[in-house]
């Protein structure tokens, strides 16, 4: 089984995907620090680190900017000297904001969308918003040259799918029948001033509090120059989903429902032929004995060590169900090996302690960077 470094060779891009709470955030911090230990310039964008996490990235004060980790906190690890470790924190409102000032044609036209209170509500609330956002970020790194690789952890969507069609998405909400009816002169905004519905339009402003409809035709007409821009952006952003430069790690856990799901990510991925780089099985639990023991002959062989009948029987109880979890978690790990054919799967122990620092992702490292050999050798020796 090749490792982290083998899968990426020759990849600018590394999309973490998976569903939330897997340790994917995680990941694509080891990910990125394990890279750039191996001499390259990368950059690790994250969505909502552990707030320990966040600080010793040095994340905790800032936008929506790359910063480099500070080079002193790395210099135990890395072994070739050229490389740097950057780190982002994902705004998708900033980034959304950011766009619309790239794409409005001039100063007044900026200012008119982004202080209007319907874009407010929708750079925030647009489905998918939060995927396109990151791949747009994503995309503008990339264009800018500045880093080997960029790794990407994706908002917790429990959908693949959302991701691959964020940009599909945006624009059909950009050309779809909403904007539509406000952008044509001749659309609803006009039949309906026409008709003299101001009745309603008066009683619409009293009861949300402003003038709705006049801040959704402002935005629309605001937002349609733009949609030449965005729509061409979006696509060029899809392309670079595909790219060869591009891959997809898939993190998921140990248990059925996870694995499960990872599976299904995996076949998403085919069909839409992304590249597929492997899977990261995170918080594995390895077997420590190499069959089931029995309660009695554990509790005594434990009593022997301890002193204590009673707390050996508790710890005899535990060892037992914890070699059980471990024999379903090869289990579940065999079935996904064998569903992916012969994509990697990589697998990383649950480690006793949290993972909030460079020294705890360098432990994370030691296996996604290990060989298989190594890694069987660290998990249970
Ligand atoms: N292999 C591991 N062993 C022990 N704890 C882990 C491991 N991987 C992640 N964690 C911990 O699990 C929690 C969730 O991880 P995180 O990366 O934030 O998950 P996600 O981004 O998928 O929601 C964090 O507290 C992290 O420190
Ligand atoms: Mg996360």
């Amino acid at each position: 089984m090749p490792s982290v470094d083998e899968i990426l060779e020759g990849r600018e891009i590394c999309i973490c995907a998976g569903s939330g709470g897997v340790g994917k955030t995680t990941t694509s911090a080891a990910i990125a620090l394990g890279m750039a230990a191996r001499g390259l310039k990368v950059c690790v964008l994250t969505i909502d680190p552990a707030k320990r996490l966040a600080d010793s990235l040095g994340l905790e004060e800032l936008g929506n900017e790359a910063t480099r980790v500070n080079p002193e906190l790395l210099s135990d690890h890395l072994d070739n000297g050229d490389g740097e470790l950057w780190a982002m924190m994902l705004d998708a409102k900033e980034t959304f904001d950011a766009l619309v000032a790239r794409h409005a044609e001039d100063a007044e036209a900026r200012d008119r969308v982004l202080n209007n209170r319907i874009y407010q509500q929708i750079s925030n609330a647009l489905a998918g918003s939060q995927e396109y956002m990151a791949m747009e970020k994503l995309f503008e790194l990339h264009s800018e040259g500045r880093f080997d690789l960029l790794v990407l952890d994706t908002p917790p969507s429990r959908n693949v799918l959302d991701f691959l069609d964020a940009p599909k998405r945006l624009t059909q909400f950009i050309e779809g029948r909403s904007l539509q009816i406000f952008i044509r002169p001749s659309g609803f905004a006009a039949r309906v001033a026409g008709r003299g519905t101001g009745v309603v339009l008066t009683i619409l402003k009293r009861i949300v509090g402003f003038d709705l409809f006049a801040d959704l035709s402002e935005f629309f007409n605001a937002f349609s120059g733009m949609v030449d821009g965005f729509r061409e952006r979006a696509h060029r952003v899809s392309s670079l989903l595909a790219d060869e430069q591009t891959c997809f790690v898939v993190v998921c856990g140990p248990q059925g429902e996870p694995v499960d799901e990872a599976v299904y990510f995996h076949s998403k991925l085919m069909e839409n032929e992304m590249n597929f780089a492997g899977v990261v099985v995170n918080r594995v639990r390895y077997r420590l004995v190499s069959k089931k023991p029995k309660l009695k002959d554990l509790t005594a062989r434990i009593e022997a060590e301890l002193g204590d009948h009673e707390l050996a029987d508790q710890v005899a109880r535990n060892l037992i169900e914890y070699d059980a979890l471990a024999v379903r978690d090869a289990a579940n790990i065999d079935r996904l090996t064998e569903s992916l054919d012969n994509d990697p799967v990589i697998r990383v122990p649950y480690l006793d302690t949290d993972v909030h620092d460079i020294e705890g992702l360098t432990e994370i490292n030691r296996y996604l960077f290990a060989s298989e050999q190594d890694r069987n050798r660290l998990a249970t020796g």
